[in-house]
Parts: C-alpha cells; sequence; structure tokens
C-alpha cells in the first residue's frame, strides 16, 4: 500500500538553496558536491535519495547533519518549541537534537572497546531515562528482529561480521523513534531477513510520524514507503579554488 502523509501533515524540515562545495587546495579546484538544493519535508513523509556514485547524496545527508557546513542556503528544522536553521545552530543545539530528534543511520557500526552488543544497543533508551533490566530486555528484541544470534547479545560487536555489525547498528539507531532520520545505505551488506525486518521498522516510524531521507542501494526494498525522490546530477570539477572558508 502506497502511503501519502496528509496534506496538512507539519513541515519538519525546509532547505533552500543548500550550496555543499569542497575546495581541492592542492589542485586549486573546487568540487561542487551540490548545489541550489530546495525541498520541504513533513512528518511521516520519506523521500528517497537518488543519484550517481559521487553525485554528493551523502555529503548531503551528513551536511544536513551538520558533520559539514554548507557553503551557502539554509536548513530549517521545526522543533516543537520553535525553528532552528541547522545550518548556523550553535554546537551545543545540534548535539541536543541528535540526542533527542534527528538520527544519522549509515552501514557502519561504531563498535567500542569492551561493550556488548546488547548494552550498546540499549544505551540510547538508557540516556532517554529507562531502567536497565527494561532497557536490555528491548534491545534483546530488536537484536533478535534484525537477526543477531542470541548467542551473540553479550559478546562484543568489534569481532562480528560486517553484516552483524550492521544489524546491531540498526537495532541502536532505530530503538528509539526520532522526530527526522537520515540513512545511508543501511541495507548494503544485510541478508534478506534483516532487510525486511528494517523496513517493517520503517514502515512503523513513518506510521508514527518520523521523516526521512534516505539512500538505498536496493529502492525496491523501501518501494512502498516511497513518497519522492529528489535526484542528485553528478557535479563537475571547477577550475580555480573560491576563497572561501569551507
Ligand atoms: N570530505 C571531502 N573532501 C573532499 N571531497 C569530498 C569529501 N567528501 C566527499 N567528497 C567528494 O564529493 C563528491 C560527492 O561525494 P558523496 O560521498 O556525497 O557521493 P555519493 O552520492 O554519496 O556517492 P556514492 O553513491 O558513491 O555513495 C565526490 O566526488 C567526493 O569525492
Ligand atoms: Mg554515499
Amino acid at each position: 500500500m502506497h502511503t501519502h502523509p496528509a496534506a496538512s501533515a507539519q513541515t519538519i524540515l525546509s532547505v533552500q538553496g543548500l550550496a555543499k562545495h569542497f575546495e581541492m587546495h592542492h589542485l586549486k579546484r573546487t568540487l561542487h558536491a551540490f548545489d541550489k538544493v530546495d525541498f520541504e519535508l513533513r512528518e511521516g513523509e520519506f523521500i528517497l535519495l537518488t543519484g550517481e556514485n559521487g553525485a554528493g547524496k551523502s555529503t548531503l545527508l551528513r551536511t544536513l547533519y551538520r558533520s559539514y557546513l554548507p557553503r551557502s542556503g539554509h536548513a530549517y528544522y521545526h522543533t516543537r518549541e520553535g525553528v532552528i536553521d541547522l545550518t548556523v545552530a550553535a554546537d551545543v543545539d545540534i548535539a541536543l537534537l541528535r540526542h533527542r530528534e534527528i538520527g544519522f543511520v549509515t552501514q557502519f557500526l561504531q563498535a567500542r572497546p569492551r561493550v556488548a552488543a546488547e548494552e550498546l544497543v540499549a544505551e540510547p533508551l538508557r540516556l532517554a531515562g529507562r531502567p536497565y533490566s527494561e532497557a536490555i530486555e528491548e534491545a534483546r528484541r530488536w537484536l533478535s528482529a534484525f537477526g543477531v544470534k542470541p548467542g551473540l547479545w553479550a559478546a562484543y560487536p568489534s569481532t562480528f561480521s560486517g553484516g552483524e555489525q550492521q544489524k546491531v547498528n540498526l537495532a541502536r539507531a532505530l530503538i528509539l523513534p526520532q522526530r527526522l532520520l537520515f540513512l545511508d545505505e543501511p541495507t548494503a551488506s544485510l541478508d534478506k531477513n534483516a532487510r525486511r525486518a528494517l523496513v517493517a521498522r520503517l514502515a512503523e516510524l513513518k506510521a508514527a510520524g518520523v521523516a526521512m531521507i534516505g539512500v538505498f542501494h536496493h529502492p525496491n526494498d523501501v518501494a512502498d514507503l516511497i513518497d519522492r525522490e529528489i535526484s542528485l546530477q553528478t557535479k563537475q570539477i571547477h577550475d580555480g579554488a573560491e576563497n572561501v572558508a569551507e
């Protein structure tokens, strides 16, 4: 079933004229990762981000997550209290938003030495104030849903296979619903069952009003969730550095 969020759904993100360039100082050239990106995203809406390798998809998501500062443009995020421009917000505000409202899911797990898989997954619930045993129990449910074998739950993920690490990563990233989710090829090395579990979870989050922008290697997996597609064009490299601090 193809679900469209009601036209009355609240805008959650308004992106205006967003551009990100990389200075290639040693070559005296500028790479336009993307230029003049404009779109609106509403609660419960799912945007598929497409484009060839190098078109700037990951860079756009990282810029919206404020891992990069843009060259120009604005990204107005509507919190419950008011509107904040992610391109100029203070680092402390960005940290708070990442903690409570905006999530980023990649294919890579940031394992930490001597932290068990179930504790890594339970951490967002613990930080949100949930009691330990309850958080661990829910973490196990999600590890199980994504197909991580029970024998691995108390083990350290640094030695897990790529696919197993990705499953732990997804369980951790999706255990606590946020309002806005960026997904950068989260299914890259998942088996079919785990992909199905992921899509089911994303559908549940969408129905609960979570807005998402995602890059997917196999967009067919999420065909039923897609409301709109934004396609980035491959950019040329421009001669001459632009002499702008990035
Ligand atoms: N930190 C960086 N410094 C300089 N150039 C960068 C940086 N990050 C990305 N680029 C360049 O910006 C362009 C866009 O990269 P990006 O990773 O956003 O592409 P993508 O659309 O995600 O590609 P893929 O489909 O391969 O993941 C590429 O040409 C890349 O080389
Ligand atoms: Mg990418």
